[in-house]
């Protein structure tokens, strides 16, 4: 099984001297004022998780956008910062944007156009020229952090997600010599959707600057291949999965992402927990009820309102769970400044006022919501103990780490997974959770009942094997994959 040290140890023993470079939007750690203090924090993302190991061990350089507040106060002349700030390994190199930069780059282009085009949640993309050309323009700044870091090293660049899909040929073109690689972290849909983007081809070219594409399932990575097969002049070999074009050639594969499942195991077992347990049924008033559970980013893809309803005709369909049933939604802010995310957040707040008003009964509510940003780690794991059920309906999702943690947390080997298909977490664990499509809303309001009335018995049977399945395949797996494949590319070049 993949261990954070057997990683480390691939790393060490086989990258070498080579240069390793990671390329995201979002930081792996941010400097906020706190009054007059500066916090560091760490955005709760698998791929920090994962990929400070492989930093660790290659003592590697990761450049992100600076956006928090505190960021320009701890840097150096060259705009590092050394990481993790307990024990540092390696530099944190910060870009910095310009607010209209970050609008069109990050608002406009890659929230408001690539987020909604990737992910069929019927919320339409909205393609505007000045969002676009700050896209470019922003691109274009990283590539040049990137290409004036490796000078000429050999040098290994990771690039993640849509937020940066034109580096990889920014890089490529200005230093063939560089291995350049890039996972995708959300779906890629299939031609039909993806072809009314005014530019695709500029994008796709971007992607096949690559050496290596990922994506988190082979669905993803064959929608993509059809999607470049169908509009761009290049040969596409279905048996090795590569896309060959001037000369070219970008291998695209799916890994799916996880979580370090050994660690949120052994958090969730700490006493703390049930500590924390205790305190917040106190503070949220939960007695004997059955919890249900819901950890989400607001975003208009994890079919919020389609859970919400379903909770609603749950109650309707089976008024002797009044009082028995509670559902606690923890809901993160995202990406507030966009129109499409402000309308979410309403709408997912008049749907619980409203649903609460027509069955709440004396002091209790049939749902409980929470603001994410106010909540501890150790909030969130005690939740995830408490919850009897675990809800995830995403109207579409590239992974859905969510569902992970939830199985990783569950030590005791209780708790019920209510999963959509439309996730890339049900590739994994569709035969063990119970399976619902959000759209559906009585049969989810079945699956509810059904989560809430399965046997012990029948709940250990389903959770034991979920938890040997991402146990296995969890965040260090996923690195290595990766990295196994980029050496590849280094036994070519040599
Ligand atoms: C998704 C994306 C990530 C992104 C995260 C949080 O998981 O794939 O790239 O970082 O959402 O969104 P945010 O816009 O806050 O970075």
């Amino acid at each position: 099984m993949s261990t954070r040290e057997s990683l480390q140890t691939l790393v060490k023993e086989k990258l070498g001297d080579s240069l390793f470079i990671v390329v995201s939007n979002r930081e792996p750690y941010i400097h906020e004022w706190a009054g007059d203090r500066i916090n560091c924090l760490k955005p709760p993302s698998g791929l920090t998780t994962a990929l400070d190991p492989v930093m660790h061990s290659c003592r590697g350089i990761w450049i992100a956008h600076g956006g928090g507040s505190a960021d320009r106060d701890v840097v150096d002349e060259h705009d590092k910062v050394p990481v993790p700030p307990e024990n540092p390994h390696y530099f944190l190199k910060r870009v910095w944007l310009t607010k209209q930069e970050e609008d069109g780059y990050y608002y406009g282009l890659a929230n408001g156009a690539l987020w909604p085009l990737c992910h069929v949640a019927y919320t339409r993309p909205s393609f505007s020229e000045s969002a676009w050309s700050m896209y470019k323009r922003v691109n274009e700044v990283f590539a040049s952090v990137v290409l004036e870091e490796v000078g000429h090293r050999k040098a290994f660049v990771f690039v993640q997600d849509y937020h940066l899909a034109l580096v990889p040929r920014l890089i490529k073109e200005r230093n063939p010599n560089i291995t350049v690689a890039q996972f995708w972290h959300i779906p890629w849909p299939n031609p039909e959707v993806m072809r009314i983007c005014p530019w695709q081809e500029e994008l796709l070219l971007g992607l096949l600057g690559n050496d290596l594409l990922g994506f988190q399932i082979r669905y993803y990575s064959d929608n993509f291949l059809n999607t470049v097969n169908s509009s761009l002049e290049c040969r596409v070999d279905w048996e090795r999965h590569e896309v060959c074009r001037a000369g070219h050639k970008t291998v695209v594969q799916s890994f799916p992402i996880s979580i370090d499942f050994a660690q949120i195991s052994r958090e969730s077992k700490q006493p703390r927990v049930t500590q924390e347990i205790a305190r917040l049924k106190k503070q949220l008033r939960i007695g004997n009820e059955i919890v249900g559970l819901g950890i989400d980013r607001i975003d208009y893809t994890k079919g919020l309102p389609d859970r919400l309803r379903a909770i609603d005709r749950f109650f309707e369909k089976y008024p002797r769970y009044a009082k028995q049933v509670v559902f606690v939604q923890v809901g993160a802010p995202s990406r507030i400044h966009l129109d499409s995310y402000k309308r979410i957040h309403a709408d997912v707040e008049t749907l619980v006022e409203r649903i609460n008003w027509k069955h709440a009964s004396g002091h209790w509510k049939p749902i409980i919501y929470l603001n994410g940003a106010n909540m501890s780690p150790l909030s969130i794991a005690a939740l995830r103990r408490m919850a009897r059920f675990c809800v995830v309906s995403s109207l579409h999702d590239g992974m859905n780490l969510v569902a992970k943690e939830f199985v990783a947390s569950r030590f005791d080997e209780d708790g019920v997974l209510i999963l959509s298909p439309f996730t890339g977490a049900s590739r994994e664990l569709a035969d063990h959770a119970l399976v619902v499509n959000p759209y559906a809303t009585d049969q989810f309001a079945d699956a509810l009942r059904q989560a809430v009335e399965m046997r012990p018995r029948e709940r250990r049977r389903r959770m034991r094997i979920m938890r040997s399945i991402v146990q296995e395949n969890n965040i260090y797996k996923w690195a290595e994959d990766i990295t196994l494949e980029l050496l590849k590319f280094q036994a070519r070049t040599r």
